[in-house]
């Protein structure tokens, strides 16, 4: 069973992935990790995140185990990983590993941008998570605050339309709705709230 989650950024989509696959007893897998650990490694190469054969490279050597990383999680290194995110060759090469998580035994949830229409197509069930963009700088500022890193509200919101521009207007597996996919506005849910409403379309789709 292989649960598909993709959405735009703080949309809620990796917390509901997480809860989904611990009530499921399945393995979880968020693959902005991946794109994030390539821009670490560049970054700790002092290589220009813009150079196409150089992230083809990393991605090439990218060490899947060590994705616990906490410097993965700021707010630079989801820029950086948008970035290189945009090339051909890195999404090429991390396509294996994504495929391999998912066809593992007894299934599994992914969460990122392209499960539903590129990762896994013929996922049992695609969630899209998404959120107005003011909510979901509301919600990067309240995480920022919280791991000492603050921001105004304005510069917040601005990252996360840029961010979306950016995931939604490259060539190379566009942000987007897969046609199959059923869509989530958490908007106006709390984390728990759209745990609930997920839950019980997990129930009515899918025989758990
Ligand atoms: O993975 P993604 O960037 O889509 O978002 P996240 O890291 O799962 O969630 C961003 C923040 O929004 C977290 O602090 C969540 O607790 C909070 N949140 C949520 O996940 N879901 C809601 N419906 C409301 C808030
Ligand atoms: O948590 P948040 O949504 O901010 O970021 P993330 O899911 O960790 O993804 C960081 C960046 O990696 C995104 O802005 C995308 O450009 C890229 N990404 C992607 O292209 N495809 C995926 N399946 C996951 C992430």
């Amino acid at each position: 069973m292989v649960i598909a989650i993709d959405g735009p950024a703080a949309s809620g989509k990796g917390t509901l992935a997480r809860r989904l696959a611990r009530h499921l007893g399945r393995p979880h897998l968020d693959t902005g990790l991946l794109y994030r650990a390539v821009a670490r490694d560049m970054l700790d190469r002092e290589e220009p995140l813009s150079d196409a054969a150089l992230a083809a490279r990393a991605a090439a050597a990218l060490d899947t185990a060590r994705l616990d990383d906490p410097r993965l999680r700021s707010r630079e290194m989801g820029e950086a990983a948008s970035i290189v995110s945009t090339f051909a060759a890195v999404r090429e090469t991390l396509l294996g590993f994504q495929r391999r998580f998912a066809r593992q035994e007894g299934g599994a949830v992914l969460d990122g941008r392209d499960i539903g229409t590129v990762v896994c197509p013929d996922a049992d069930l695609k969630l899209y998570v998404t959120a107005s963009p003011e909510e979901r700088a509301r919600r990067r500022q309240r995480e920022l605050a919280q791991t000492g890193e603050p921001s105004d509200f304005e510069t917040v919101l601005a990252d996360i339309r840029r961010r979306d521009a950016r995931d939604q207007g490259r060539p190379n597996a566009p942000l987007r709705m897969a046609e199959d996919a059923v869509l989530l506005d958490t908007t106006a849910l709390d984390a728990d709230a759209a745990f609930a409403e997920a839950l019980r379309i997990v129930r009515t789709r899918l025989d758990v």
